[in-house]
């Protein structure tokens, strides 16, 4: 943990969370607190092997990868169903997390925020932790939020600020944003800044008190270069270049279904993750 966030690291390679670990402990920082993994990263790690994996056999290796990473550190390790977003349901969702919570003893399953994704989480929150992914508004953040009132287990959110950034929007507003809206509520979704690009957005997320940032490997070293800098009491962000993203008076005290939770964003990144997966796995 670093000035009250929670770091993990965003990465598909057990070689890479071992550096990382090694490297924050080895400067005082305490080492990674968790990891996240997506499709994209797990698909980019089997890529580098000759063999062209069936689809079985890629998930057996998804499932090695994790199980590796967990022993190297202690902290949750986000594991996300993974199919075609066109055809997968909430049913195939449940079958894949009740098998992938199995994997490892402090596994978090990932959905992606969709309809479909949503219902998955409001039947699997009370069997085991989840981190709803690709999370790109509030009314998306407040669907998770009331999604998972009756949940057992830990929940966090991954706002994705660097796709935001990409078409021109200050995608750290949406995390400023989500922060203050759940500062409403009962604090028990953990905001989990996701896809950070710069050390300025670390260092933001750090000054907003985010819950919990995963930082890419590259990224965590240019930090290292910045000698780990944090952010001062009077940290300003400049957004150079990117419009606002403007705060939504919104209720955290609808159904789920009541916000409407459609993002183009959501579906070109669920998009992204089959296609890279389908990539390289025959
Ligand atoms: C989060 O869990 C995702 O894996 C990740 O942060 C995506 O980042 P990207 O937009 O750089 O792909």
């Amino acid at each position: 943990m670093i000035h009250q966030t929670l770091i993990y690291l965003d990465g598909g390679d057990p070689e890479e969370t071992r550096q990382a670990h090694e490297l924050l402990k080895s400067k005082g920082l305490g080492g990674l607190d968790g990891q996240t993994t997506n499709p994209t990263l797990i698909a980019k790690n089997l890529s580098a092997n000759d063999h062209r994996p069936t689809h079985e056999e890629a998930i057996a290796a998804y499932k090695k990868i994790v199980q590796e990473m967990r022993k190297i550190m202690d902290g949750p390790i986000s594991i996300q169903v993974i199919g075609d977003p066109e055809t997968m349901t909430a049913e195939e969702m449940l079958s894949q997390a009740r098998e992938r919570i199995q994997w490892i003893s402090n596994a978090v399953i990932k959905f992606p925020c969709t309809h479909e994704g949503l219902k998955a989480v409001e039947e699997f929150c009370e069997e085991g932790p989840v981190n709803v992914t690709l999370v790109f508004s509030q009314e998306q953040a407040a669907a998770v939020y009331a999604v998972t009132r009756y949940r057992n287990y830990d929940c966090y959110i991954s706002p994705f600020v660097g796709r935001f950034d990409d078409r021109g929007e200050n995608g750290m507003d949406l995390v400023s944003n989500i922060l203050q809206m759940y500062a409403q509520g009962d604090g028990h979704v953990k905001v989990l800044t996701a896809s950070a690009r710069t050390v300025k957005h670390i260092q933001y997320a750090l000054w907003l008190k985010s819950p919990v940032i995963t930082i890419p490997f590259k990224l965590l070293s240019a930090w290292e270069q910045e000698g780990f800098a944090l952010p001062e009491s009077d940290f300003f962000y400049h957004a150079e270049g990117l419009s606002d993203i403007p705060y939504e008076e919104l209720s955290l005290d609808l159904d789920w279904r009541e916000y409407n939770i459609h993002h183009d964003l959501t579906d070109i990144g669920l998009k992204k993750f089959w296609d890279d997966w389908r990539s390289v796995v025959a």
